[in-house]
């Protein structure tokens, strides 16, 4: 069946089973297009607290739904592929945080909302990549704050707060890649162009550091969302963009006189890019797979991605 008469079918079954399809900026084009909403992680956590919709359909990585599920206990949550896994959600088990908790008494945890819901049970406050700084500054100065599973997120936190944090070794293998490669060369064939840049790059710290000391360099971090309302909003004709490259489609989509550069274009997390059309027609026919987290590891879970969406 071609992508169209898909498109269609997905569309009446939408309709039918009043289902509302979230899909995350790094999906493929076709499903960002038939999403009713893209965005970034706290975007689509605050679309599914809020949704009326009876089949929360969630189009990115099980992190995404298993979140989905516990802000909305009510709802059904399905994914189209529940292989969609993610290498930093996976870098730190419960296990390893609990120990880690038990070597530093008294400090507050934070987990970026990539990480699994028993790990969320552990942590204190959830923070996302689009308000990381405004959680870290919520926190009581005095206290010490284990931040986990990404290294680089909370390198950067550390450099925009000025608060030391204690980080897990933790990162994500596609934005890790992105940090190898030497963005100066890429700049050199493209002197005009602004580089955007996501916090879990492997460069995001240094290029920051870069930034304070030599404000040419003009580096700007943000979320997934941040990136795009960014390109829109700024008077640039060109753009690098380092991230996964699932953003471009957007980026190109919003902005058609401007031009975007990913900073490199092997930066495809193969993840994100399990769900096809096929796979989310069936998922939302056969309201398959349900991501549903047991009740009382949801209660717990709950506690600190609430505490993060009341702070933004
Ligand atoms: P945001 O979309 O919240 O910026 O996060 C991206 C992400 O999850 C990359 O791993």
């Amino acid at each position: 069946m071609d992508n169209q008469s898909l498109s269609t079918e997905i569309e009446e079954l939408k309709r039918q089973k009043r289902a509302v399809v979230l899909a995350h900026n790094y999906q493929l084009p076709e499903i960002q297009d038939i999403a009713d909403y893209v965005g970034d992680s706290l975007g689509l956590s605050q679309i599914a607290a809020k949704t009326d919709a009876e089949l929360i359909v969630f189009c990115g990585v099980n992190f995404m739904a298993e979140t989905a599920s516990i802000i909305s206990p009510d709802k059904k949550v399905i994914i189209p592929d529940d292989q969609a896994g993610c290498s930093l959600a996976e870098s730190i088990t419960v296990e390893q945080l609990k120990e880690w908790k038990n070597a530093h008494p008294g400090a507050v945890v934070v987990t970026y909302v990539n990480s699994t819901a028993e790990v969320k049970a552990e942590t204190d406050y959830c923070c996302t990549s689009s308000n990381a700084v405004k959680v870290i500054q919520a926190i009581p100065e005095e206290k010490e704050i284990l931040f986990a599973p990404d290294m680089y997120l909370g390198a950067y936190v550390q450099v925009v707060t000025g608060r030391k944090l204690t980080l897990w070794n933790g990162c994500c293998h596609i934005h890790e890649k992105i940090g190898e490669v030497e963005i100066s060369d890429i700049r050199a064939k493209h002197p005009d162009a602004e580089v955007v840049i996501h916090p879990e790059c492997g460069c995001s710290t240094t290029c920051m550091l870069d930034s304070t000391q030599n404000p040419d360099c003009n580096y700007k971090i943000f979320s997934t969302e941040g990136m795009l309302n960014y390109v829109t909003e700024s008077p640039a004709k060109e753009f690098l963009i380092a991230t996964e490259v699932g953003i471009l489609h957007r980026m190109k989509q919003n902005n058609p006189g401007k031009d975007f550069y990913p900073v490199y274009k092997e930066a495809v997390c193969e993840y994100m890019k399990l769900v096809s059309l096929e796979k989310l027609r069936n998922a939302i026919r056969d309201e398959q797979v349900e991501v549903k987290v047991p009740v009382a590891l949801a209660e717990r879970a709950r506690i600190p991605i609430e505490r993060m969406l009341s702070i933004v």
